[in-house]
């Protein structure tokens, strides 16, 4: 697959299959992520693979935030919720569910740097993963304490995603989230 496809048709996809991914795949996924460029090749990004029993644990603690907060919202069409709802219950059995995390920055420069070089790894991930026919969805999740002290997260590390991975459920790709072009949001300096 050529990188610009990968790129362009790269989908969050929140259902799955259960077809199986082994370990060796995730290896391979998660070492494309160690390739991003970082702050003097600093690396600050660690994975954690979450087992059945903090997994069971982590969707009664994410169907509990759903249904205090967005699930709260009168403008969101029933069907929609019952999607979310679902999607909630068990991060939409996605047969892989990681946390990505980084190191807890010391100084000014770790705590703008960490953050963006994990970044970096996680897109990285998710277009290794794309290339495999295996896609999945990036969760803002992780940025509850409760989740850090559930994943045991060392003390001022941060989650920069929860990533919920897997095969497509067939017909589950999403259709484009439109794009505002770089041209619209290109800003000319003199
Ligand atoms: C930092 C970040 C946080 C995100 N958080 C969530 C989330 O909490 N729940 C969710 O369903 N999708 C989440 N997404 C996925 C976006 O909704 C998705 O990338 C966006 O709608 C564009 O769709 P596409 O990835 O298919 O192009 C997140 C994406 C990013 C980069």
């Amino acid at each position: 697959m050529e990188l610009k496809d990968a790129i362009l048709n790269r989908r969050t996809v929140r259902r799955f299959s259960q077809q199986s991914v082994t370990e060796e795949t995730i290896l391979d996924i998660l070492d494309a992520g160690t390739w991003a460029p970082s702050h003097g090749n600093n690396q600050p990004w660690e994975f954690f693979l979450i087992g059945p029993q903090t997994r069971k644990k982590l969707a009664e603690m994410y169907l509990n935030y759903m249904e205090d907060g967005p699930l709260k919202n009168p403008d969101l069409p029933e069907e929609r919720k019952q999607s979310m709802r679902n999607f909630a219950q068990n991060f939409g059995d996605a047969p892989v569910l990681l946390a990505v995390t980084y190191a807890p920055p010391k100084t000014n420069l770790e705590q703008y740097d960490f953050p963006l070089a994990t970044a970096a790894a996680i897109q990285n991930i998710f277009l290794a993963a794309w290339e495999k026919q295996i896609a999945g969805v990036w969760l803002s999740f992780g940025m509850n304490r409760k989740v850090e002290e559930l994943l045991k997260i060392p003390e001022n590390g941060k989650i920069a995603g929860l990533l919920a991975m897997g095969f497509p459920e067939v017909k589950a790709i999403p259709p484009v989230q439109p794009r505002i072009s770089a041209k619209d949001k290109l800003h000319r300096l003199p």
